[in-house]
């Protein structure tokens, strides 16, 4: 098999990168280690900043996500026994953030790529990466019980942080940038409508918990857990437990009902530099990790395919490598600044596991008494949010 562009992974960077391509009459075929129904069903991030929803519907894939995505304009902050809400829109200047699951996002690119009549080979397996370094890489690995080579110009190693693509870069050749977070986040998917109309992120003296939803009749929780929890160790009831204490607020109620879904996750950070080795480029979370609580992980794996589809389309229309030879820094300054806002919200809103005086927990309560008092410190949060990241540019690249 020869194609343009062999894309490793189909989950939303790889999706949305063969999308982009194909837009620009650049093929590629996407090789994929999972079923279908596996990916479709995988439930995680549920938070589209506005420049992914608008690339989404600008490239004809948005019009499920238009009908059935939750704008929000605001979220709360709960804490010290009081909600305070931060109100985004006001905030930036009428930015929205949008709850649209990111198996829909899947889904709908899944749906897209099949009817236009391209290739996902799912269930692709035993993958292997060859000649990164020259101008003929290709990929091996097994469907259907037979072998399979696809030659291709490019590889996009968009294979998540679990996958085989960073590590084919050599040692020397990168340097990975790692922190690890002393806990971790048990999530449930249940059948109850939202107990708000908003996101609640809730510090409270037990720990971290979020409140969130995927639709008017499902709810999104995650409650804070150690680094190193089992999920068998977290029945439904201790779930629950932990956040009514936590998300408690006198006149509000959470409302219960049936756990349709049950998972944990550590917290790290991880960023490779630089993303990209010869013929291989790394996107989305196979080249960085951030902790959750900011939301951005498919918000940064959009933004790096949206890097990506415009240097292969120009290389392919010009003959011009400039765009893929800036790349990796173009990512890298919103991938570093998208870590800065994640490690802040997460220390911000997390009990650490030892805090004998107290002192992080005086420190956090200050932090958020100022983001409820201080219309500046707010639109910074906003900001954030939403995917502003404003940044001085001083090095001339991005
Ligand atoms: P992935 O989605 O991991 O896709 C990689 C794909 O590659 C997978 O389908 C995998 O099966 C495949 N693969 C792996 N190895 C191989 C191989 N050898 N050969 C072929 N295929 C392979 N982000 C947000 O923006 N907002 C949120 O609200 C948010 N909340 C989150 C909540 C949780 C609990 C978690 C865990 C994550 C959350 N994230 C959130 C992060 C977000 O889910 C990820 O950043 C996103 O999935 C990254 O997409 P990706 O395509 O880079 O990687
Ligand atoms: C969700 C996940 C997040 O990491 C977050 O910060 C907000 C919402 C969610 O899955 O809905």
């Amino acid at each position: 098999m020869r194609t343009q562009v062999a894309i490793v992974g189909g989950g939303p960077a790889g999706l949305m990168l063969a999308h982009l391509l194909d837009r620009q009459g650049v093929q590629s075929v996407i090789v994929e280690k999972r079923s279908r129904d596996y990916v479709e069903k995988r439930v995680r991030a549920g938070v589209l900043e506005q420049g992914t929803v608008d690339l989404l519907v600008a490239t004809g894939v948005g019009d499920r996500l238009q009908r059935e995505g939750l704008a929000h304009h605001g979220i709360e902050l709960r804490f010290s026994g009081q909600s305070h809400r931060i109100p985004l829109s006001d905030l930036t200047g009428g930015q929205a953030i949008t709850i649209y699951g990111q198996q829909e996002v899947v889904r709908d690119l899944i749906e897209a790529r099949l009817a236009a009549g391209q290739t996902i080979h799912f269930e692709f397996d035993d993958t292997t990466l060859h000649r990164l370094d020259s101008d003929t890489p290709a990929i091996e690995g097994t469907l259907d019980g037979g072998p399979v080579r696809i030659e291709a110009d490019f590889v996009a190693g968009c294979d998540g942080s679990h996958g085989i693509c960073r590590a084919a870069i050599p040692t020397d050749a990168h340097r990975i940038f790692e922190r690890d977070y002393p806990f971790g986040w048990v999530g449930i998917l249940v059948d109850a409508p939202p107990s708000s109309e908003e996101l609640i992120y809730a510090h409270h003296e037990r720990g971290f918990a979020l409140h969130s939803m995927r639709s008017p009749e499902i709810t999104r929780l995650y409650v804070q857990c150690d680094r190193d929890d089992s999920i068998e160790a977290w029945p439904d009831r201790r779930i629950w437990d932990e956040l009514q204490a936590r998300l408690a607020l006198p006149g509000w109620t959470l409302t219960e009902g049936p756990v349709l879904e049950k998972g944990i996750t550590g917290m790290r950070s991880v960023v490779v530099e630089p993303m990209r080795w010869h013929r291989l480029f790394l996107a989305g979370d196979a080249a960085h990790i951030v902790p959750p609580t900011g939301a951005k992980g498919l918000n940064l794996a959009i933004h790096d395919v949206r890097v990506l589809a415009e240097a292969l389309g120009e290389w392919y229309r010009s003959g011009s490598g400039a765009l893929l030879d800036r790349y990796s820094a173009a990512c890298l300054r919103r991938v570093w600044r998208a870590q800065e806002f994640s490690s802040q919200m997460t220390t911000m809103l997390h009990r650490p596991p030892s805090d004998p005086d107290g002192v992080e927990q005086r420190l956090q309560l200050a932090r958020l008494r100022q983001l409820a008092g201080s219309r500046a410190a707010a639109t910074a949060l906003a900001e954030g949010y939403v995917g502003i990241f404003n940044e001085r540019d001083l090095d001339g690249v991005g």
